[in-house]
């Protein structure tokens, strides 16, 4: 079973679409803590009425990004994750997250990567006047909405679309697809385990 962490800034609409897949029996996982940077983010009631520790961390009470994720790996590391789950996570990473979780930190981005990475994804794809754009989990790199991608789903842009509704048709994908890569990420992450104790045992 996979310990994961989840780091949101909002509303956490993918933190309870995760929690929904480990409750159906399709994610053997359990989400051990999450860590919100908002002090009005929803994401926060969403934890308490699932009964899982939520951790207000404040960027705003830090001097520099690298001391905030120095205060988030320790909270990672006190509750004993494996896996870091960022749900609409909206602060840039440090080396200093990444180093203590190689490998093992994956992001949800609402298009598909490498069009659109940064803020205001969906507004960027109505800008641009893509006929598809969609979703994408990645193993997070120190660039930002960069890193191996895992999982991608695909979303038409229809020709009356408002961010709005372009975002809401993106979110259901967004729901179906995370809790599948987060499986899929530990699988392959397990069989190269598993491959390199093979080469060092011959
Ligand atoms: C999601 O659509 C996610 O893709 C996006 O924030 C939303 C959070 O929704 N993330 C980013 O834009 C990251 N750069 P949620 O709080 O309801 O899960």
């Amino acid at each position: 079973e996979l310990r994961l962490g989840v780091l949101a800034s909002g509303n956490g609409s993918n933190f309870s679409a995760i929690l929904a897949a480990i409750a159906a029996g399709q994610l053997r996982a359990e989400v051990t803590v999450v860590v919100y940077n908002n002090p009005t983010a929803k994401v926060a009631e969403r934890a308490a009425a699932a009964g899982i520790p939520a951790v207000l961390l404040d960027h705003r009470a830090y001097e520099t990004r690298v001391a905030m994720d120095q205060a988030i790996v320790a909270v990672l590391r006190s509750h004993r994750v494996d896996w870091v789950i960022m749900a609409g996570w909206m602060r840039r990473v440090t080396q200093r997250l990444i180093d203590a979780f190689p490998q093992k930190i994956l992001n949800i981005h609402p298009s598909l990567l490498p069009s659109f990475p940064g803020l205001a994804a969906v507004e960027q794809a109505l800008t641009a006047g893509v006929k598809i754009t969609g979703c994408t989990v990645h193993v997070v790199e120190l660039e930002v909405d960069s890193g191996p991608i895992i999982m991608q789903a695909a979303v038409p842009v229809l020709p009356d679309d408002s961010a709005e509704k372009l975002q809401a048709r993106i979110q259901i994908q967004e729901h179906r697809i995370f809790s599948l890569a987060i499986a899929l990420a530990a699988q392959q992450a397990q069989k190269l385990a598993q491959q390199s104790e093979s080469i060092s045992i011959r």
